[in-house]
């Protein structure tokens, strides 16, 4: 009999996030959505609910900025799923903009606090479950930034780069463990995030939950310590 899919996915009330909550939930998955806007996250559990049934989607409104609040997500998740994570999804990301020597601390730390901090927070908080069931996979949305400079993005640029350094760590240490790691970086997709960059969009937020659905669900094993360029 298949295992259930459990997937938790923070920055899950719009753009890539939600585009993979449709698309799990439609192959079955059942999802916890973590984001900051509340109506945002009440909408899209809404939209999966009248799809696919009352179980098939969570809301817990959360702060990945917070460890308090990725604490109570990781609780709200173990009630809900009512057996371990399968899926992580570092999805939340910010970006802020600004020259480098015009740049100030709090952009600096605000951006590396939700974009790098918070995707180790909340998988800092799922990790012993799926080591001690020996399965799971934590997958990091980077970006492309994370394989080039980008001009008035320093602090993204910087928490992206090291995104995939942590990925690469947790790959390594659950490697015997069961668990798996993978990271996605996109270039421009059409979600509010690319609003006022200067970029057009060279793909949907849809193209990219396609392959965040494929690393969830298909990739092999092998897979693990992958970072998958989607450029466009
Ligand atoms: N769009 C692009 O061109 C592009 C390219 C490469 C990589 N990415 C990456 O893709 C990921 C998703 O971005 P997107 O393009 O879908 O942008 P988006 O439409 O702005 O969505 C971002 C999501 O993250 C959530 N979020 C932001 N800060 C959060 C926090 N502190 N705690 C919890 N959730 C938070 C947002 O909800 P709230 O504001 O309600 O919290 C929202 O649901 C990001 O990591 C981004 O860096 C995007």
């Amino acid at each position: 009999m298949p295992q259930p899919h459990h997937m938790v996915i923070t920055g899950a009330g719009r753009g890539i996030g939600r585009a993979l909550a449709e698309q799990a939930t439609a192959r079955g998955a059942r999802v916890v959505l973590c984001a900051r806007s509340a109506h945002e996250l009440a909408e899209v559990t809404e939209t999966l609910r009248q799809r696919h049934g009352a179980q098939c989607a969570h809301p817990v409104v959360c702060d990945v900025g917070s460890t308090d609040e990725v604490q109570h997500m990781h609780d709200e998740a173990a009630r809900f799923f009512e057996g371990p994570v399968t899926t992580v999804v570092n999805n939340a990301g910010i970006v802020r903009r600004g020259l480098i020597h015009e740049t100030d601390d709090a952009l600096w730390s605000d951006t590396l606090n939700v974009n790098l901090t918070g995707a180790f927070r909340v998988s800092r908080a799922f990790l012993p479950q799926m080591r001690a069931a020996h399965r799971g996979r934590v997958l990091f949305v980077s970006s492309i930034s994370a394989t080039l400079g980008s001009p008035t993005a320093s602090a993204y640029c910087a928490s992206k780069w090291a995104l995939v350094g942590l990925m690469k760590t947790l790959a390594e240490e659950n490697r015997a463990h069961g668990v798996q790691s993978m990271a996605v970086l996109p270039g421009s997709v059409d979600t509010q995030m690319l609003v006022g960059s200067g970029f057009a969009p060279a793909m949907t937020a849809d193209d990219v939950a396609k392959t965040l659905a494929f690393l969830a669900f298909d990739a092999p094993d092998a897979m693990t310590s992958s970072a998958i360029e989607v450029f466009g």
